[in-house]
């Protein structure tokens, strides 16, 4: 692929590295680039890192209406050989290219996904966010841009690659777990449906579910299958627990789930690397609420890129119940898989090879 390069003058972009003063939150601040490409008759052109800004759409554009949308969440970071990594940004090209016949979009060859975050990050390395526990997230994303009111796929797509410094997801970070509502009246995905996909109406369907559990003080949704029976995952993670006889447990991924480049990560680490055995199961509600009341369950989580490892607490019902998880602190495998999995991130502990993409200094 090649890419053109229309920058910023340099007088007007970053000239030194980011040094927040204050604790950086997630996914507010910008960089000065973002990849751009046009689909159009067929085929994808002009690929081009362009300044960071608006761009125009007709308001009869089909993504506006029926949300012909898919996405993507990635990071990079710097390590100490002073270079910017990013983190199996192939698999997440290869999931915007499961998404992407589900809501009937062009898929985008993964080396040309990889090849457009890395030149990125190599023109705004820059902005990597010198901040404890801070990461640069990469968003890419595509949408359809055709003007038309029918119900139908458009005939032409923009592909977008942009970059935001970005903090812990949980405004406490890994320090204090969260709280989930386990709900019976909100449902994240149906059978046959988008749920396993990355697309924006999934999240937009999710808002108000996410309302009902800040109203309970939980961070997010622990979203149940559409019978109540099977245990899901968050609005914007999967769920894991560990079992007293030292089972790391992820739901099966089901056409309802996320596959989560996290707990993928996790399940190929297994136990040589974590110390625990990493399996995936169905996970009745029943069972799993006896096992937190039993002791069996002795902790749990949700796993994602932008929440990493987020340790939870306590589950709230919508009666205003509780039940609490390891007694509410934070338990020993959750620890080492959030120090695992972060030192390989960081470069801090060896990564299995293929796992990180260092941003070539091209520009
Ligand atoms: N499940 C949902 C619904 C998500 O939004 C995310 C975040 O991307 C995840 C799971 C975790 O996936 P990943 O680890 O690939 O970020
Ligand atoms: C991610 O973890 O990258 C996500 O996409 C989750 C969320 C911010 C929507």
């Amino acid at each position: 692929m090649k890419i053109r390069y229309d920058l910023k003058p340099a007088a007007q972009r970053r000239t030194a590295p980011l040094k927040p003063e204050g604790p950086l939150s997630f996914g507010q601040l910008r960089t000065d680039h973002m990849f751009l490409m046009d689909h159009v008759d067929g085929s994808w052109r002009d690929p081009r890192i362009v300044p960071y800004g608006p761009f125009s759409l007709d308001p009869g554009a089909v993504v506006l209406h029926y949300s012909q949308e898919i996405f993507e969440g990635a990071k990079a970071f710097k390590h100490a050989d002073g270079e910017i990594h990013a983190f199996r940004i192939d698999k997440n090209a290869e999931r915007l290219n499961r998404s992407a016949p589900g809501l009937c979009m062009p898929t985008v060859l993964v080396a040309d996904q990889v090849e457009a975050i890395l030149a990125l990050l190599d023109v705004d390395r820059l902005w990597f966010p010198e901040q404890d526990g801070a990461s640069l997230y990469i968003r890419p994303f595509m949408i359809g841009t055709q003007d038309s009111l029918g119900v139908k796929p458009s005939n032409k797509y923009l592909f977008c690659v942009f970059l935001s410094p970005s903090g812990p997801y949980y405004p406490k970070g890994f320090t204090e777990p969260i709280k989930l509502l386990i709900s019976r009246r909100f449902h994240r995905a149906a059978p046959g449906g988008t749920g396993a996909l990355k697309t924006g109406g999934n999240y937009a369907a999710s808002l108000r579910a996410g309302e009902a559990a800040h109203d309970l003080g939980a961070s997010q949704v622990l979203f149940l299958d559409t019978t109540d029976t099977w245990i899901e995952e968050a609005g914007a993670m999967n769920h894991y627990h560990v079992t007293r006889d030292g089972k790391l447990v992820i739901p099966t991924f089901t056409d309802t789930i996320l596959r989560s480049v996290t707990s993928e990560s996790v399940l190929a680490l297994g136990k040589a690397a974590l110390g625990v055995e990493t399996v995936q199961e169905r996970i009745p509600l029943a069972g799993f609420l006896e096992g937190l009341k039993s002791g069996a369950i002795t902790e749990a989580g949700g796993f994602g890129t932008a929440a990493v490892v987020s340790p939870v607490g306590a589950y709230v019902f919508e009666d205003k119940t509780e039940v609490l998880v390891g007694g509410g602190a934070i338990g020993p495998h959750t620890r080492r898989v959030y120090e695992v999995i972060s030192g390989i991130q960081r470069g801090t502990r060896p990564a299995p090879a293929g796992w990180l993409f260092k941003a070539p200094r091209v520009v």
